[in-house]
């Protein structure tokens, strides 16, 4: 399942993220990467600990937790604290095809999450920036991703995806992954499925019996496959 989240961050909230952007430190990205990873990963960062990282990912946790579209469909009982990341044109930045680490170790509380979403929120418009498509690989062909500032992009972490060669400007990103109570993405993908499904006829004709009994068969599913 691939989810755009349209307007997770308000139009004020993405120029506060860049007024705070502009004023931190960056740091070779290939650092935090694992392996192999490394060798094919060419942008800089804001290490986790730096105040502006834990500033703006404050911000984009607030948002997740208040995202209607994110929580029913990710269905996320662990995320990671954001981080940030920057591509420059003139140096052609990119990030080569991977796939995201499986385990992640969370900060605090001190626990261990499995990766099953990645996600990225875009923090500038795609005319600031040429080239630096998210392209997706999964089992329809591929996705080619650039939206419009504030709007963000959830996909299966185990997908094979790449950030493209930046060719002009500069491409500024959040991303952050999560684990979801769904581990298998065609059940959660199911689930999202029956979710809307029941929104639209409840909107076409609320207060009928076979959606109260379509909402208890959404649970019972819930209850049969859901790890916490
Ligand atoms: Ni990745």
């Amino acid at each position: 399942m691939i989810l755009h989240v349209p307007a997770l961050l308000k139009r004020e909230q993405v120029a506060e993220a860049r007024r705070a952007l502009d004023r931190a430190e960056w740091v070779d990205g290939a650092g935090s990467a694992m392996g192999v990873v490394a060798d094919v990963k060419k942008n800089h960062e804001i290490p986790s600990h730096h105040p502006v990282s834990q500033q703006i990912g404050k911000m984009i946790f607030a948002a997740l937790q208040n995202n209607v579209t994110f929580v029913t469909r990710a269905l996320p009982i662990r995320i990671c604290p954001p981080l940030f990341s920057r591509y420059v044109g003139g140096a052609g930045e990119t990030y080569g095809e991977h796939t995201d680490g499986g385990l992640f170790q969370m900060p605090s509380p001190n626990l261990p999450m499995r990766g099953d979403l990645a996600a990225t929120v875009f923090l500038c418009s795609p005319d600031e920036y040429e080239g630096g498509e998210l392209t997706i690989h999964d089992t329809f062909g591929s996705h080619s991703v650039k939206l419009p500032a504030g709007d963000m992009i959830v996909y299966p972490a185990s997908s094979l995806h790449k950030v493209e060669p930046v060719t002009g400007g500069k491409r500024f990103v959040g991303f952050f992954w999560a684990q979801s109570a769904i581990r298998d993405d065609s059940k959660r993908s199911l689930l999202a499925d029956l979710d809307r499904a029941i929104e639209e006829c409840n909107a076409a004709g609320p207060n009928n019996p076979g959606i109260m009994r379509l909402h208890g068969v959404y649970n019972n599913l819930l209850r049969i496959w859901a790890e916490t």
